[in-house]
């Protein structure tokens, strides 16, 4: 295991009916004067915002609202969100809604204390500094509401980065399982995909000997392939739903990725189709994953077999465990099939002629000079070409 720091002191306020927490933490975390960040819509018809806004009033505490953020979240709204939180003396950003809101909030809580651009930080500035941020989780997929990162797609251009930093951690967030009863089966299946790729990304590693860690990511992965068909067939089923709430939680919150190498791989593949294509996160991964594993299980292949004896209960083929990792990864994509995720590049809506330029924007995006994506192992731009072809 290699040495590490580990700081991840995220309040979590877990439950039926943890909304009604909201005020008081917010108090507790010393905001005063709060932005109400939300998405499109959803919190308004589930009638999540009104009681938020019910527990601020009844502990005194002021707030201006900005909805409006879109799945994929943009910087126009971010910019925006900036502006309005320095007019209005802003000291807390409370992010109602799922990752790609609480993305939005942490780039506002940054910019708004910041002088230069809020998206130096998305091109590999450290984020030291920001507004407190507190969050009301409505999806189980990103993880967002327990990890440092945020990620941003720029208009201009069309480019999805993430930004990293502890003042991006938020200082607390509310999970109500409940909350995700509302939500289209599609979406829930995106999320429990996205929940999966931050697990798996973090179990192919080049360190020896991270049996704890392998062994948490093997049985998280295992409660999601088990609970993930429930919330499927039956929305309401508010103890699978509250298993994979906090299975996202901890997939992402980096327990299980401590003291080891991880692998970026598929999101980094797969943000580019989001950037370019709009598609939802966990669907474009769901294509991604497959692919990628394919072209990288060579590597090494044990890790892969594995993974595939441990979660996916295959047979384990000592003159050929090759055969034995490439079954792992046919059962990993017939799940994510299952459970109504795409299976290919066009059901993405994405196109073969723009390879070169997808593989182009992941190998050389965020001030990447060397062209190199290092982590499993190291890919150029012909190895992402051909992985995208591997998608097709
Ligand atoms: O906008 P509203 O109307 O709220 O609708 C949303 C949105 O259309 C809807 N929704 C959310 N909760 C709902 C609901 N609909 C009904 N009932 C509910 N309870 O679901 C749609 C998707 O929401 P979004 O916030 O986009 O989903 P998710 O949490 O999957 O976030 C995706 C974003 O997170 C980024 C992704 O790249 C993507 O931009 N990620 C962020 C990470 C992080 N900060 O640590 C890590 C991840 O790997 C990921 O990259
Ligand atoms: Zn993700």
């Amino acid at each position: 295991m290699e040495n590490f720091n580990f700081y991840a002191p995220t309040y979590f306020a877990f439950g039926k009916d943890a909304e009604a927490q909201t005020g008081s933490l917010v108090k507790r975390f010393g905001g005063t004067r709060v932005m109400l960040h939300f998405g499109g819509g959803s919190v308004i018809r589930s009638g999540l915002l009104d009681r938020v806004k019910k527990s601020l009033d009844a502990e005194g505490i002021t707030y201006v609202e900005l909805g409006g953020v879109k799945p994929n979240p943009r910087s126009g709204l971010v910019y925006e969100g900036i502006e309005l939180c320095r007019k209005e003396n802003i000291d807390f950003i409370l992010a109602v809604g799922g990752g790609s809101t609480i993305d939005s909030s942490k780039a506002i809580a940054a910019g708004a204390v910041y002088d230069g651009d809020f998206w130096d930080y998305y091109e590999g500035k450290p984020v030291d500094k920001a507004l407190p941020i507190g969050t009301v989780l409505t999806i189980a997929a990103a993880g967002s509401e327990g990890s440092p990162d945020s990620v941003i797609t720029k208009e201009e251009g069309m480019i999805k980065r993430g930004a990293s930093g502890e003042a991006y951690r938020p200082k607390f967030s509310v999970l109500n399982p409940a909350l995700t009863q509302t939500l289209p089966a599609y979406q829930t299946a995106c999320g429990i995909t996205d929940i999966i790729a931050h697990l798996y990304e973090r179990y192919l590693t080049n360190t020896k000997d991270v049996e704890v860690t392998d062994r948490m990511i093997e049985a998280l992965i295992l409660a999601m392939v088990n609970e993930g068909p429930k919330v499927i067939a039956n929305p309401d089923d508010y103890e699978a739903r509250a298993n994979i709430m906090w299975g996202g939680m901890m997939a992402h919150n980096n327990s299980c990725g401590v003291g080891r190498t991880q692998d970026w791989t598929s999101h980094n593949v797969e943000h580019e189709l989001s950037a370019l294509y709009d598609c939802a996160h966990g669907a474009g991964l769901a294509v991604a994953m497959p692919a990628v594993f394919t072209y990288t299980m060579r590597h090494d292949v044990m890790r892969f077999a594995k993974i595939a004896v441990r979660v996916w209960g295959c047979q384990m083929d000592f003159d050929n465990p090759e055969r034995t990792a490439k079954a792992g990864i046919e059962a990993l994509r017939n799940f994510l099939i299952s459970i109504g995720m795409p299976k290919n590049f066009s059901e993405l809506g994405a196109k073969a002629e723009d390879i070169e330029q997808l593989a182009h924007t992941c190998c050389y995006g965020n001030g990447n000079t060397s062209g190199i994506l290092y982590g499993f192992t190291e890919l150029k731009q012909k190895d992402v070409e051909e992985i995208y072809k591997l998608m097709m």
